[in-house]
């Protein structure tokens, strides 16, 4: 079977620690979309690591670990991800598989995504600029360049027609190039010819052999549901499909293999980059958060907006994904508030109150209806069990659990491996 792990915002609920923690349940851990614009944190043994495009089971020797042909790569990031790991002396020749059929970010892809940005002003995705973008643009426009490619002896001059094209582009926008891009691709070249020695393949036979042999596959999703290129926020959005039926063209497996689907979310919003956000908190409240969370950008540092939990966008991203269990993250973080709120219906400008995400959702200002709850404002460091959790947090998870009509099957208090409540999930 393979499970499928993602988040149900808008990124960074704290799919690392989940895939970390889960790791030993499995015998293969898979990224299946985006690239290096995710940053998975892990915390373990007084070890803080963030990775970009390495799947979070890498650091569990016995599991193999696939990067998957949804997947974006860039091999400047790929190099300074595995130089970044050389301390912890892991078997990477042998627990890391690339697919070939990955797409490969080149240098011109990040310079690309600065000149869209530029180019759209004040209406700017705010992307993280690491060539996500352009990278499956050329995916889709059937011109892009594989990992499989690298092994080709005309690799160079494919390189050379894409380049040439990115060139044109980046001219017509202004963009300058020339003072950039000679020394990232020497780093480029370079580290194509570092990414050899790791195993690349066709890992859609990995996988399905794995399948075969009984073995089980977590798939790690990254960013967030509401980042979806289908059904996110569009415009502002990623440019693939994070959410779970992301996973089977992602890695090259049949939808009757999904086992289990993990729903990711915080016990609160955050967003980064633009976009409507309807819970936002736009005074001291939201400052507060963000300093209690930490939330700024394990990817860029960016300051991360944000708001109470929004119960209209969390069901959509439950429904698209068919989420079976969920884990709610970061729950230490409301420990500090007396009143804590949670977004049940929008009202729409007609006065409409409804329970969906309207279509227009960029356009149009949506007012949330909160229900308040009280706050618990007691440290969580010694809760390990469900019936341990104050009486204030355990009507926030019933709550939730009604309204979504899904167990909680974990819920984590701070960034540790160990910090996590966890219980049998329940019958779905
Ligand atoms: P991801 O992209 O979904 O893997 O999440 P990120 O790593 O970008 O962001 C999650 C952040 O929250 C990281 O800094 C984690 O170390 C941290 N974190 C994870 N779980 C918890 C938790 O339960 N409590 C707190 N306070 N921090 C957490
Ligand atoms: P993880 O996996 C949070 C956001 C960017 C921007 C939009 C498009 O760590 O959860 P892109 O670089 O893809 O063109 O940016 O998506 N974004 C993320 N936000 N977590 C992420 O990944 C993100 N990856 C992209 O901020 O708004
Ligand atoms: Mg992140």
């Amino acid at each position: 079977m393979v499970d499928v792990l993602l988040g149900l915002q808008w990124g960074d609920e704290g799919k690392g620690k989940i895939v970390d923690v889960l790791a030993p349940q499995y015998q293969v851990v898979a990224r299946f979309q985006g690239g290096p614009n995710a940053g998975h944190t892990l915390e373990f043994d007084g070890f803080k690591h963030v990775l970009h495009q390495i799947p979070s089971g890498i650091f569990r020797n016995d599991i193999l670990n696939i990067i998957g042909n949804g997947v974006v790569l860039d091999p400047i990031v790929f190099k300074k991800e595995i130089d970044g790991l050389s301390k912890y002396n892991l078997p990477l020749t042998q627990n890391l598989q690339i697919s070939k059929k990955a797409s490969i970010i080149l240098p011109t892809h990040r310079l690309l995504d600065a000149a869209y940005e530029q180019a759209k002003g004040a209406a700017k995705i705010g992307s993280t600029l690491r060539g996500i973008g352009p990278a499956y643009q050329d995916k889709v426009g059937r011109q892009g360049l594989r990992v499989g490619d690298v092994l080709s002896p005309n690799f160079r001059k494919q390189y050379d027609t894409l380049v040439t094209i990115h060139k044109t582009i980046l001219e017509q926008n202004n963009f300058d190039y020339t003072s950039t891009l000679p020394q990232a691709e020497e780093e480029f070249f370079a580290a194509v010819e570092f990414m050899k020695q790791f195993q690349l393949t066709n890992s859609e036979y990995t996988v399905n052999q794995a399948l075969n042999d009984g073995k089980k596959i977590l798939a790690e999703g990254a960013q967030g549901s509401l980042l979806d290129i289908d059904f996110g926020s569009y415009p502002f959005v990623t440019s693939s499909n994070t959410m779970t039926a992301g996973a089977c063209t992602g890695l090259g497996i049949a939808p009757r293999q999904i086992g289990e689907v993990y729903g990711i979310f915080k016990a609160y919003c955050t967003r980064v980059g633009s976009g409507p956000f309807p819970t936002e908190l736009l005074d001291e409240t939201g400052e507060q958060m963000r300093k209690a969370g930490n939330e700024f950008g394990a990817t860029t540092g960016r300051p991360r907006r944000c708001g109470w939990l929004d119960l209209p966008a969390l069901k959509y991203a439950i429904m698209i994904n068919g989420v079976t269990q969920l884990v709610m993250m970061k729950v230490d973080v409301l420990n500090i508030f007396d009143q804590i709120n949670i977004c049940t219906h929008y009202e729409l400008p007609d006065g409409t109150v409804t329970e969906q995400l309207p279509y227009d959702l960029c356009d149009t200002t949506v007012t949330p209806i909160y229900k308040s709850f009280d706050g618990w404002q007691t440290d969580l460091t010694n809760v390990h069990a469900f019936d341990e959790m104050p009486s204030q947090l355990a009507a926030y998870v019933s709550f939730l659990e009604e309204s979504l009509g899904l167990p909680i099957s974990f819920i984590s208090t701070s960034p540790d491996r160990e910090a996590i409540i966890h219980r049998q999930a329940l019958t779905v």
